[in-house]
């Protein structure tokens, strides 16, 4: 099993929407049965990407708090994805299942081997933004990070608490691996190109070099609960996801 940690210290850089993407693209190549998502984010979002709606509310936080194993919260989607949702759950169920996170840094990680999923699977987490026990759940368990940027000043400006933070793993966990990736680049917009451009120049060779292009069908895609892919599969977008999970697959294999 391979585990992909998607995370960012700023909020609505497009976390979810590359995990949905992401993983559905890794699937359309991996083939079904091997691409898992988990939903660690209290927004409990991820799985409106894949139609999943109306479904009941078990999920990651439920299954955890009554030890069930997280297999039995797994949906299967149409896209060759399944989706383990964090859950549409009380106040006071997050509080215990964060008191839970807060007490063993291994829980997800235990969680996954639980749920015996095999060794050619790849899962990958949604996280919330900024610090947190989910961050540091996802830190401890992946082999592979992506941390989202969008090439503006305001995500820039994070990437010294981001790198902080995860000294502290890269340390511990030398085979860790830690790749930014840009979102949402546009390159007709002068600020925007030359930001990126700068933060290639800055992040290289911690830089992914598939940048993800601003794509008004990325929205659609969701508001038509589909990724992109299934949604709209020719746009610029589609391709930059399949490009991404070409990369991932082969940085995953080095
Ligand atoms: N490449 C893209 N092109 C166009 N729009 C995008 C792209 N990526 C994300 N978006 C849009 O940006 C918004 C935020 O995306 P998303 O919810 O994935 O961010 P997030 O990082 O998960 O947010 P949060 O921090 O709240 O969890 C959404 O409206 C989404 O449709
Ligand atoms: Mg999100």
């Amino acid at each position: 099993m391979s585990v992909i940690g998607v995370i960012s210290m700023k909020g609505g850089v497009g976390k979810t929407s590359t995990t949905a993407n992401l993983a559905t693209a890794l699937g359309s190549q991996l083939g079904d049965g091997r691409v898992y998502t988990v939903d660690l984010d209290p927004q409990n979002a991820l799985h409106w990407h894949f139609g999943l709606i109306d479904q009941d509310d078990s999920g990651v936080c439920e299954q955890s708090l009554h030890e069930g194993n997280w297999r039995n919260a797994m949906l299967e989607s149409s896209f060759n994805v399944r989706c383990l949702p964090y859950g549409n759950v009380a106040e006071t169920d997050r509080e215990a299942f964060e008191s839970l996170l807060s007490q063993s840094d291994q829980w997800v990680n235990e969680q996954l081997k639980a749920a015996e999923l095999s060794d050619n699977v790849v899962v990958v987490i949604d996280s919330p933004p900024g610090p947190s026990v989910y961050l540091k759940q996802v830190c401890e368990c992946a082999d592979l990070i992506l941390i989202v940027l969008l090439a503006d000043a305001g995500s820039y400006a994070t990437i010294p608490e981001m790198e902080t933070w995860l000294d502290t793993y890269t340390t511990k966990r030398p085979e860790l691996k830690v790749y930014y990736v840009l979102n949402q680049i546009d390159r007709s917009e002068t600020l925007n190109r030359d930001t990126a451009a700068f933060l290639h120049r800055q992040l290289k060779p911690r830089l992914c070099p598939v940048d993800i292009h601003n794509d008004e069908a990325v929205a659609e895609a969701l508001a038509f609960q589909q990724p992109v892919l299934s949604y709209e599969p020719h746009c610029q977008a589609s391709h930059d996801f399949v490009r991404l999970a070409m990369w991932t697959i082969n940085t995953l294999n080095k």
